[in-house]
This record gives C-alpha cells, sequence and structure tokens, in this order.
C-alpha cells in the first residue's frame, strides 16, 4: 500500500473503531493504534519524508486533520460511555454522604461554651431563657423605670408594646429568682438582640454570659474574686484586672471591669487607645429593688451579679479586629479555631 492508500483505510476505518468502543480499555486500545507512539497516523507522519517534494505541505495538513478528528471522536466516545455508565450504577441511598472538611465551630459559640465550663468549673449552675421576652422581665423587673434612658441604651425589636427581643440574658436571672428560692449560683449564656448599626464592634444579634449569685453573707469582695478568678482562668496568670465605678439600673454599686492589655500588657497600645486597659464586662450588687420585684426578702439576702459580651472577650483573646466576621460564615476565617 502506498501513502495514500494507507491513509484513504485510515481515515475510513479509524472512526468506525472509536464508535464501536464499549469501554475505557477498548477505546485506549484504539487510541494506541491509531495515535498512540507507534500508531498508525504517526507512523504515517514519518513517511511523509518519501512524498514528493510539492505535495508534502498539502499531507502534512491532511494528517494533521486526521489526528485531531481521531482525538475528538475518542475524546466523544469517551464522555458517551462515562454517560452509559453512571446510569447503569446502581444508587444506594443508604450508602454514607460525602466527607466534608468541617472548618469548625464558630468562635462566639466555642467561647460562649468555654467561658460557661469555667464557671461551672467554680460551682456556678447553667440556666437558659426564651429569646422572645416580656418587657417586664427585660426592662422593668430589672429597675428599669419606663421611659428611663438607660432603655435607650439597650434600645430593641418590639413584638408588640409587651413583647420584645431580649436585649440581655439578665431576664433569665428575673425568671430563676422568681421561680426558685435563693440560694442561687447560675450563668446564663444565650444570644441577644439591640437595634445596634452593624459596624467594626456592634452587631445587632450577639452572645451574653451574665452571672447571679445570691446568698446571705455576699458582699462585693466575693465578686471580685469571682471575676478575678475567672480573667486570669481564662486570659492567663499574668492579667491584671481593675474595677471602675459605673452605673446600670438593676445593681448598686456598679462597675466596669478591665482587664490589662493582652497585647501591651498594659504599658498602652493602638489595642488599648493607648490605655493599657481593655473593658470585658459589666458587674455589681444586685439592686434591692429587684430582689423585692422577685418576691425575694432583701433584709436576708443579697448578691452579685455580671454580664459579658461573648464575641468581645473571643475577639481579645484572639485578636480579631473585627466583630463582623463571626457572621460572615468565612471558611477562611472560621478554620483558624
Ligand atoms: N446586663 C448588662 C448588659 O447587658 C450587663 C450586666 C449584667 C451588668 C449584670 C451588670 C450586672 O449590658
Amino acid at each position: 500500500m502506498n501513502f495514500k492508500e494507507k491513509y484513504n483505510k485510515i481515515k475510513s476505518e479509524a472512526p468506525h473503531e472509536v464508535l464501536k468502543s464499549q469501554n475505557a480499555g477498548e477505546l485506549d486500545k484504539a487510541r494506541s493504534k491509531y495515535i498512540g507512539r507507534k500508531g498508525v497516523v504517526t507512523s504515517l507522519f514519518k513517511e511523509l519524508g518519501g512524498i514528493p517534494h510539492q505535495e508534502r505541505p498539502l499531507w502534512g495538513k491532511k494528517l494533521n486533520s486526521l489526528k485531531k478528528e481521531i482525538e475528538n471522536l475518542i475524546e466523544k466516545q469517551k464522555n458517551s460511555i462515562r454517560k452509559e455508565k453512571s446510569k447503569k450504577e446502581f444508587f444506594d441511598p443508604t450508602l454514607p454522604v460525602e466527607h466534608y472538611r468541617y472548618p469548625g465551630r464558630n468562635p462566639a459559640a466555642r467561647t460562649m461554651d468555654e467561658i460557661t465550663s469555667l464557671f461551672i468549673s467554680m460551682g456556678f449552675g447553667v440556666a437558659y431563657g426564651p429569646e422572645i421576652e416580656t418587657e417586664y422581665n427585660n426592662f422593668t423587673a430589672l429597675n428599669f423605670p419606663k421611659d428611663h434612658p438607660a432603655r435607650d441604651m439597650q434600645d430593641t425589636f418590639y413584638v408588640d408594646e409587651n413583647w420584645l427581643l431580649r436585649t440581655h440574658t439578665s431576664p433569665v436571672q428575673i425568671r430563676v429568682m422568681k421561680e426558685s428560692k435563693p440560694p442561687v449560683k447560675l450563668v446564663a449564656p444565650g444570644k441577644c438582640y439591640r437595634r445596634d448599626t452593624l459596624d467594626a464592634s456592634h452587631l445587632p444579634v450577639f452572645h451574653q454570659v451574665e452571672g447571679l449569685m445570691i446568698d446571705r453573707k455576699i458582699s462585693f469582695s466575693h465578686l471580685k474574686g469571682v471575676l478575678e478568678c475567672f480573667t486570669r482562668k481564662y486570659f492567663g496568670g499574668k492579667v491584671k484586672t481593675r474595677f471602675r465605678p459605673s452605673f446600670f439600673p438593676f445593681t448598686e454599686p456598679s462597675a466596669e471591669v478591665d482587664i490589662s492589655c493582652t497585647i501591651c500588657m498594659g504599658k498602652g497600645c493602638s489595642s488599648c487607645s493607648g490605655k493599657g486597659w481593655l473593658e470585658i464586662l459589666g458587674a455589681g450588687m444586685v439592686d434591692p429593688n429587684v430582689l423585692e420585684n422577685c418576691g425575694i426578702d432583701k433584709n436576708k439576702w443579697q448578691g452579685f451579679a455580671f454580664g459579658m459580651g461573648v464575641e468581645r472577650i473571643a475577639m481579645l483573646k484572639y485578636g480579631i479586629d473585627d466583630i463582623r466576621y463571626f457572621i460572615q460564615n468565612d471558611k477562611r476565617f472560621l478554620e483558624q479555631f
């Protein structure tokens, strides 16, 4: 057979052979027979040298497009074999789902559990309450007089006149004090809502852990002892704690609690705006009016309360500079915890 006859034979036979392949093995055989290293098309290329000079470019072109044509057909056949195969494959709905790498729990949820566990280790119980609360439990029972400006600082979403999305987990403490007798020693972790505009340090939905201890002889020293123990356990033994006078309607006296800046160790840096201190929570002795509102004899019982924002604590612990990361569901952020 001369060059031309060989070419014509391949051109008419190759498509049939490729398209009749029924599986990957047969298709591979056809591929090596025609365009493999020792394939017939490949060897024809080597014979181009024997073609008269003027015709050589024409046959070169023809051979190239024949090769391309066979390659395309092989690809096409490969796809249809694959489709056929998946149609025939038995679908077993009882097989376990494909395993995805789970990027880790949201650091806010994790931090909330860590804080809660620390207080459990100090003998505190845990209480939960509803996120839709009565206006009474969220404000009035906590000694926020109606129309008092302190309410504006915790402006919220009202469901109607009497029901709202809780602005803190303090109403859980009201529920427990109304329903059970002292002594009480609990923390209330959970989600809270405020009508705050979203920015680097505010989320309209965030988490808190609040604590309450009521007993016969509870003093401010107990509060200091418990919170200092917490800050040392959570932020490390070297951290210092300070109490600054403050105001909350439900505690008297009230304090805001700071820790020495975990980044500059109290020297002053950009994270603590040069102050050397970072605010972490609010606290104080439970106002006798609150005890009375819950039917507890203020002459027999006293107690302290404290409350902290979980995202804020996580930001200080891990050096997170924007609170919005907690809700963006970005794997690059979540994978770091
Ligand atoms: N409930 C307060 C808040 O959400 C925090 C707090 C709790 C302050 C207990 C003092 C005592 O801002």
